[in-house]
């Protein structure tokens, strides 16, 4: 771990954690050999496999950036922090509650098992694709352009500008995910579905294919990490309730199968898309010695290559080298 620094936030210690992150980021490439690309999703294939990349926001706006950092991607299940966010505003987080649950699954974030052996009266969180569904269901809207709207209104009050759908990856999707399909079905059976089946899969499959680079991500971080506030301009994007609920529900079951390693081996929440993209909001820590982003950030990561849970092989590995070495735990 680092130590000793009076102070990470001059121009020197940022030259100096940028050159320690190129080089892990150089190390962790190697790693993307050990994973493959999702295929399951047949447009994912044109990924570079041996892409891998990292943003860091702090909330004072120190900014590191590694590795291929222009590449751009689609949310894939990170969509759903945004659905989940946009519902609750949109609906209330009692409704929201009242109609998925928060529990880890601890199984395959496109688990339909669970869903009859259980016999749930709610589908167990947001972030696996049962949850998810039900989520898009409950959002406003009779259409998925009008679902989606206050999708991309948040986002383009978080970053800036307004993200772009990836056309290809969305009708790769929605011409091949059965298992989508059968979970809807079941869905609509159980009464779970608010919407229209149809739309409802139509607006999920979209909100899956929206682009971002890693910027965006560690962006969105920081402003999760920040309690929903954006820094820069104290103003309030995501409700204080809602961000943090949402950050619990990332620590939890935002890495499916593998979110009680990631929390503690790693110790942020974050949650991961089968493109290969990680978003991990490091909230503020108290710390007897000065450390590096003691005041929160916001981490961006993208390496297409996955493990057999679905999350980014090199990624993991290279945000958990660093939670070690900055101390970002938040235990
Ligand atoms: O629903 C699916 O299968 C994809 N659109 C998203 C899954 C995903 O990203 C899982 N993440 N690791």
């Amino acid at each position: 771990m680092v130590q000793g620094v009076a102070n990470w936030n001059t121009e020197q210690t940022r030259d100096w954690l940028q050159s320690y992150t190129d080089d892990w980021v150089s190390f962790y490439r190697k790693h993307t050999s050990d994973g493959e690309v999702a295929s399951y999703i047949p447009e994912l294939l044109k990924a570079d496999p041996d892409a891998l990349g990292i943003t860091v926001i702090g909330k004072n706006g120190m900014t590191l950036r590694s590795g291929d950092v222009n590449t751009t991607f689609t949310l894939q299940s990170i969509s759903k922090v945004i659905s989940f966010v946009v519902a609750c505003m949109e609906r209330g987080v009692a409704y929201m509650l009242d109609r998925v649950d928060v529990e880890p699954a601890g199984e395959a974030f496109n688990s339909i098992m669970h869903l009859e052996m259980k016999q749930l009266k709610k589908p167990f969180n947001p972030l696996i694709n049962a949850g998810a569904i039900t989520v898009t269901s409950i959002l406003e809207g009779r259409t998925s352009d009008e679902k989606l709207e206050p999708m991309f209104e948040l986002l383009e009050d978080m970053l800036g500008h307004r993200p772009e759908l990836d056309v290809d990856v969305y009708e790769s999707e929605r011409d091949s995910s059965m298992r989508n399909r059968a979970i809807g079905y079941y869905l609509l059976e159980t009464g779970f579905l608010e919407s229209d089946m149809s739309v409802t899969l139509e607006t999920y499959f979209k909100q899956c294919s929206i682009d971002v680079s890693i910027d965006d991500l560690a962006r969105i971080g920081m402003i999760l990490a920040n309690d929903g506030r954006d820094p820069e301009t104290g103003e309030e994007i995501i409700p204080r309730q809602i961000a943090r609920i949402t950050k619990a529900l990332m620590l939890t079951c935002g890495m499916y199968d593998a979110s009680g390693k990631f929390a503690t081996y790693v110790g942020i929440p974050a949650k991961s898309g089968v493109s290969g993209g990680i978003i991990a909001a490091v909230p503020p820590r108290v710390r007897d010695e000065e450390l590096p982003f003691l005041s929160g950030c916001g981490i961006g990561v993208y390496g297409p290559s996955l493990d057999d849970k679905g999350n980014s092989i090199a990624g993991i590995r290279l945000l958990r080298h660093i939670a070690n070495q900055w101390d970002l735990s938040i235990f």
